[in-house]
């Protein structure tokens, strides 16, 4: 059972996951090694459509691509036909993550305005087809991450998780938000909460949305006692966040992290990007993760504007590295 493979056995004697939400451009194979190695308990890659992978497109192969080191690793995809939907899972099978994950959240226009994604959820039976038709098709477990409904009016995620349930996935993935907020407001948690309240629902439920702290992480974790909780937006730059977590769960005092660590995590970070996919890959990427790597550290804004102008890794180092030396 998938629940055995991504559930942890914490010292305090629960089980529980703490996992990296799939996040585009993000959460690359790079930067997942890096959190799974700071406490991630499971992985989540980048979403990748159904249509460039049956097309051999590439780049989405590249995306989904994982390390021996990541598991237990889900490949999401997404599509809004039964048939992509199908093909591309069986061409993941392939590839042997530890699962796949269905992508029934994104709420993006391009996404969802095709009936992918979130859009789905204005046809919750045609959401019921085709996972399970996806669940046929494959040996490995399934699973789904989804939204609490397409808006304030529609089916919520409490009148459907069963039934997702009985499609045959194997883990439930909520995001508090409906596909009609975006990201906009605050995700609400009671929904998720009920799913995993209700005593027909034996697979587990991951929540999602919003948690910024640990303090939030723990009041939310005992609030609503899921059996995992994804990590989005606040674990980019923060891969320690997963470690403050379990500190946290096991009562243990936080361990602050130094500029040196950050700056060397970064550096880790960019250098692995531009091995594996060339300097000016890297030189794009990184740039959305600097202000969130030294977030909060004073004086550091000089630095960054220097961060976004440089024009080679060579001088992203040197100002790296000034960073490490002259920032406490
Ligand atoms: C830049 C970005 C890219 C995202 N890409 C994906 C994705 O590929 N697949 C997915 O299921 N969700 C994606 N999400 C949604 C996140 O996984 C998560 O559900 C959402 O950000 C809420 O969690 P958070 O408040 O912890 O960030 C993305 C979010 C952001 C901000």
């Amino acid at each position: 059972m998938l629940k055995d493979i991504l559930l942890q056995d914490y010292p305090n004697g629960e089980k529980f996951a703490i996992a990296l939400s799939p996040m585009d451009d993000i959460t690359t194979r790079e930067y997942r090694t890096i959190c799974k190695r700071y406490g991630a308990d499971v992985l989540f890659t980048e979403f990748v459509s159904s249509d460039a992978l049956i097309r051999d497109v590439e780049k989405s192969y590249q995306k989904i691509s994982f390390s021996k080191e990541e598991r237990p690793v889900g490949i999401q995809i997404f599509g809004s036909t039964e048939s992509a939907l199908v093909q591309a899972a069986q061409r993941v099978e392939e590839l042997n993550p530890d699962f796949i994950d269905i992508n029934w959240g994104c709420p993006m226009k391009k996404i969802a305005g095709k009936g992918a994604g979130s859009g789905i959820l204005a046809d919750i039976p045609k959401m019921l087809s085709i996972t399970k038709a996806v669940v046929k098709s494959v040996k490995l477990p399934v699973s789904v991450k989804t939204r609490i409904s397409y808006d304030d009016n529609s089916t919520p995620i409490t009148d459907f998780a069963e039934a997702l349930q009985d499609c045959g996935i194997q883990l439930l993935s909520i995001h508090g938000r409906t596909k009609q907020q975006m990201y906009r407001g605050n995700a609400d948690w009671t929904l998720i909460g009920k799913v995993k309240e209700n005593p027909r629902i034996n697979i587990p439920i991951f929540g999602n949305g919003d948690i910024n702290t640990v303090e939030k992480f723990m009041e939310y974790k005992k609030r609503y006692a899921l059996d995992g909780i994804l990590i989005g937006r606040h674990a980019v730059g923060n891969p320690y966040f997963f470690m403050h977590c379990k500190q946290a769960i096991m009562g243990k005092e936080i361990t602050p992290i130094t500029v040196k660590e950050k700056v060397s995590v970064c550096k880790e970070h960019l250098h692995t990007i531009c091995d594996n996919m060339g300097e000016s890959r890297a030189m794009v990427m990184m740039k959305k993760f600097y202000s969130r790597y030294f977030l909060a550290i004073q004086d550091f804004k000089p630095y960054k504007l220097e961060l976004m102008e440089a024009k080679t890794i060579e001088e992203i180092d040197f100002i790296l590295s000034e960073i490490s030396s002259n920032l406490a």
